[in-house]
């Protein structure tokens, strides 16, 4: 199947292109590099021996998209590409709107232009704002309390009413929880730009010695140890989850969101020390305040990916630990830049 795919040099996006052409599926990535690697794609084809189109661009820039999916002429379409860190969403809601919402309905017209109707969308659980209940179900209501977790549910929204209006569209909507780990091989991993705002690849940045200290954000929630529990997901079982979403959708019409975690939840405390285990020293930390807009536990209800997509996840903590270190280890400023 020819899969044209935004985002594609990003972390999620990247080990996604992996699965993508082991399964012989004819790729093309579009991508800014604004938060993701040309070197990323190099070491793909690599990692892949296989080849791939590249088009670098801008999924704001409405002209240069529909001519990248009219050449490609694609069967389908995995969108990854779109800003994603919480924080930064508050501080610049105009550019998350323009590129997660307009962005994602540039891909749309192009699609519709290009004739193709089916999409897999990079969602988030972040949608769910609030649990009402745990683990969050795909029905549990989407109220997010972000202006990031407000572009994926209106993103999500403008995809359902498209396929309400596109004979023979598909769409599924994958709500991702927290994405963490590596390839095997420790070629590519998740190399975020300045300081990190999640978990994991902070706790990787102090194994390999670029930050002093891990600052946890409260242990006074209501959880076994009193810090945050999150439903940690290793990124190729999610990036198989792709795979397997991409299969689902050519045999069905109408638009479908499902969760993607492993159904468990680990706590800050708990994924410390795993990670302490894999890289074989002490993490250093310190317990410092809360961080607003922090909830205490958030876990995936994941019978429906099961379900649907006959898909379940593989790896457990210490292999999402491994995975990260041998990534952080082998690469500890992250990708080189392009030459
Ligand atoms: C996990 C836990 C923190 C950093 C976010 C987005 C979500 C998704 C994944 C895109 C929490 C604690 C963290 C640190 C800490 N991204 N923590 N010290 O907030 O669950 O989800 O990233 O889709 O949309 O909301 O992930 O990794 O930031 O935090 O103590 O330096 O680790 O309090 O309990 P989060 P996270």
């Amino acid at each position: 199947m020819k899969v044209f795919v935004t985002g594609g040099a990003g972390y999620i996006g990247s080990h996604t292109l992996i699965a993508l052409l082991a399964a012989g599926h004819e790729v093309c990535v579009f991508d800014n590099y604004s938060n993701g690697s040309p070197v990323a794609l190099a070491r793909v084809r690599q990692l892949s021996n296989c080849d791939m189109e590249v088009v670098e661009g801008d999924i704001c820039d409405e002209e240069a998209l529909a001519r990248a999916v009219a050449d490609f002429a694609p069967d389908a379409v995995i969108h990854f590409a779109g800003l994603k860190a919480v924080g930064e969403s508050n501080d610049i809601p105009l550019r998350y709107y323009r590129t997660n919402v307009t962005g994602s309905m540039n891909l749309l017209g192009a699609m519709d232009a290009a004739g193709c109707g089916r999409i897999v969308f990079s969602s988030s659980a972040t949608v769910y704002g609030e649990a009402q209940y745990l683990p969050f179900d795909e029905v549990h209501p989407v109220a997010p309390t972000n202006p990031y977790g407000r572009t994926k549910a209106m993103a999500e929204q403008v995809i359902r009413d498209w396929t309400l209006t596109t004979p023979g569209a598909s769409a599924v909507l994958l709500r991702y929880f927290n994405p963490v780990g590596a390839h095997e091989s420790g070629r590519i991993g998740e190399d975020p730009q300045g300081i990190p705002n999640n978990l994991m690849p902070f706790v990787a940045q102090v194994a390999v010695g670029r930050r002093e200290r891990l600052s946890i954000f409260g242990d006074d929630y209501d959880t076994r140890d009193g810090t945050g529990e999150r439903d940690y997901i290793h990124v190729v079982d999610l990036a198989a989850a792709h795979l397997a979403a991409l299969e689902f959708s050519g045999g069905v019409e109408g638009c479908e969101a499902i969760n993607v975690g492993t159904g468990t939840s680990i706590t800050v405390r708990e994924l410390v020390d795993a990670y302490a285990r894999a890289c074989g020293r002490p993490i250093p930390f310190d317990i410092v305040p809360r961080r607003p807009g922090d909830v205490a536990s958030s876990y995936a209800a994941t019978d429906k990916a099961e379900r649907l997509l006959g898909w379940k996840p593989k790896f457990d903590l210490d292999a999402m630990c491994l995975s990260s270190w041998r990534w952080q280890s082998d690469n500890p400023d992250g990708f080189p830049l392009a030459k």
